[in-house]
């Protein structure tokens, strides 16, 4: 492991203690465990749902039941599997009976988030349903601009639907399954157009010809 690796894995793990003993909304007061999220700091591909359902609360682990299953399928498309990416989402306690959570809740947890995103640095951002990609697309409907990928600097952010939506509206499942097919080829491109600024030295650039 790098230096640069060691550091923001002591920092996910920072981040993991403080919210499994967070107290700064109301989730807190009806969570059983707290779920920070996981996957190893250099994952290039980060997945963003939107909260612990009732599986994930009782075990403290993001995306473990029949959600949780589907994407392990969906990431085998991309050609991906669970030890390949980091799996979080936008609250990281349970809202009570799978309720959204709310504006203020989300906001309260975004500190969290914004640690993860900083220390892992991904190449692609996944967003799984509408609070994740709100974030990045304030105000934009998922039909419209799911598997179409944005840049946000030097990373992609592709919104996507929520898999648990998905599994049980055909229509949805064949779209999340296309989008999900594309990963590879956006990976590839993004690694491409890093090593390529590597060899030249220079700084990262804002656009890239495929978009
Ligand atoms: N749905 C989510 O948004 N997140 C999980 O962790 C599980 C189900
Ligand atoms: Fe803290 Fe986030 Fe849990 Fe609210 S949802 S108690 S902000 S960790």
């Amino acid at each position: 492991m790098t230096d640069a690796q060691q550091d923001a894995t002591a920092i996910l793990d920072e981040v993991a203690a403080e919210v499994r003993v967070c107290p700064k909304c109301e989730l807190a007061r009806t969570r059983t465990k707290a779920v920070p999220g996981e996957g190893p700091a250099d994952a290039r591909v980060m997945l963003i749902g939107e909260g612990p359902g009732w599986h994930e609360d009782q075990q403290g682990r993001p995306f473990v039941g029949n959600a949780g299953k589907f994407l392990n399928e969906l990431l085998a498309i991309a050609g991906l599997s669970r030890a390949d990416v980091f799996i979080t989402n936008v609250v990281k306690c349970r809202p009570p009976g799978n309720r959204d959570p709310l504006p203020d809740e989300i906001a309260a947890c975004s500190v969290y988030l914004d640690r993860q995103i900083a220390a892992i640095d991904p190449d692609v951002i996944v967003t799984l349903g509408r609070f994740s990609m709100a974030r990045w697309f304030p105000g934009e409907r998922i039909s419209r601009i799911h598997g179409q990928p944005k840049r946000d600097g030097r990373r992609l952010i592709v919104p996507m639907y929520h898999p648990a939506a998905a599994l049980h509206q055909s229509a949805l499942r064949g779209a999340i399954e296309e989008d999900f097919a594309k990963l590879p080829k956006l990976l590839a491109e993004i690694e491409r157009e890093r090593d390529a600024e590597a060899e030249r030295g220079e700084p990262p650039t804002q656009q890239m010809s495929m978009f």
